[in-house]
């Protein structure tokens, strides 16, 4: 029996592997590669001494997946395939939908064809849209997304709520994460975006690393504290123990979780933290706001606490340690 991982060569299935394996549970992943490298799963082998199942294919290609399917036994699948560049699914949108929707699809009719029971699916707060009030609970409202990276999350959720409804055999877990930062404490594998980055903290790693001269911080008139941007930053080990127990605590039907911290940080909390705990500059000029973005967001992960046995331990100090040793490690992410 294995647990199937779907874009596990990625930032958080890279990291989820890692946890998965110390802890018994034999993985397989599935990966095109389009967003990473095969060298993540190298790492992750050398990290826990254990062998992964490692297919290049695309979650999209039926066939080719269910080859994959039939050469092993699943008994739970952790999606995490998907483009996820907010700003290229509105230049692309019929890409993201395809490449998103498609491969949802894909895997809800292998599992009815291979009585597969578990998802475990990697969306996003964003499908909250614009929060009304904070700290968002699952019970709110989904839906408003503002760009088509949301819908693709919105909707696939949507898909396998149906799903669960009408496969008695289904258990599906949604797992909405608020801002995964930071690396493994090795610093063998993290997060290693291609060209400029989209993210805050990949963004402030590079700065200090020299690979770019200043960060820009999307405005400080927002109604915060210091004025910039408010997310719930949760540390990536955390996140992918949250897939552990997702996985432990499977259920027949849907359930949806939160896996974020439940404290707000400010873009300039951040930066300040990140130039604290590694002694090093990080230069930024306040720029205007960037369309699209939302004054604060956070988290109240009390479900998951309760439901899942899980909780965020590390801090905002650990999150900015971790990211930097790993760029500081490889300055260049893979391509080192
Ligand atoms: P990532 O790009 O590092 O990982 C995604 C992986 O999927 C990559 O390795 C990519 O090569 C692979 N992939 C994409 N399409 C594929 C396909 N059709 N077939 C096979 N492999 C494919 O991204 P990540 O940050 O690790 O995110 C993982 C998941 O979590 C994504 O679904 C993302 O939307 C979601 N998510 C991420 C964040 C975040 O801020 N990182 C936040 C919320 C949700
Ligand atoms: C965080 C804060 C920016 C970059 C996005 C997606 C979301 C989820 C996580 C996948 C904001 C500010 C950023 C920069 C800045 N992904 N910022 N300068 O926008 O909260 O969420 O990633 O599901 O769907 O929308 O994350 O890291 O881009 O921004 O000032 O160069 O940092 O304005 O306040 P965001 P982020």
């Amino acid at each position: 029996m294995a647990v199937l991982l779907t874009g596990g060569a990625g930032y958080i299935g890279s990291h989820t592997a890692v946890e998965f394996l110390e802890n018994g549970i034999d993985v397989a992943v599935v990966d095109n590669f389009s967003n990473s490298s095969p060298k993540a799963i190298e790492r992750v082998e050398k990290l826990t001494g254990k062998k992964v199942a490692l297919y290049e294919a695309d979650v999209c290609d039926k066939e080719k997946m269910r080859e994959i399917f039939k050469a092993n036994e699943f008994d739970a699948i952790i999606h995490f395939a998907g483009y996820k560049a907010v700003g290229e699914s509105v230049a692309k949108p019929i890409a993201y939908y395809r490449n998103n929707i498609d491969s949802a699809l894909v895997l809800c009719e292998l599992m009815t064809e291979f009585k597969v029971p578990g998802i475990v699916f990697s969306s996003s707060a964003t499908v909250y849209g614009v929060p009304e009030t904070v700290p968002l609970v699952e019970t709110m409202p989904t839906g408003n997304c503002t760009n088509p990276y949301g819908w693709t999350k919105y909707m696939i959720e949507q898909i396998l709520i149906d799903f669960a409804r009408a496969n008695d055999f289904a258990k599906v877990t949604l797992l909405r994460y608020f801002n995964p930062v930071g690396a493994h404490p090795s610093g063998e594998i993290g997060e290693d975006p291609l060209g400029i980055p989209n993210n805050l903290s990949p963004y402030v790693c590079q700065v200090a690393v020299g690979r770019r001269p200043f960060l820009s911080v999307f405005g400080n008139d927002y109604p915060t504290p210091d004025g910039t941007g408010v997310r719930d930053y949760i540390h990536v080990v955390d996140l992918a123990k949250g897939h552990l127990q997702a996985y432990r605590h499977m259920k027949q039907g849907v359930a949806a979780y939160n896996l974020g911290t439940g404290r707000g940080y400010s873009v300039l909390d951040l930066v300040e933290t990140f130039k604290r705990v590694n002694n090093v500059d990080v230069p930024y000029k306040i720029v205007d706001r960037r369309p699209g973005d939302i004054a604060t967001c956070y988290a109240d992960p009390a479900k998951a606490n309760a439901e899942l046995g899980w909780k965020a331990n590390l801090g905002l100090d650990e999150m900015c340690r971790d990211a930097y040793n790993w760029q500081r490690k490889y300055p260049n992410g893979y391509r080192d």
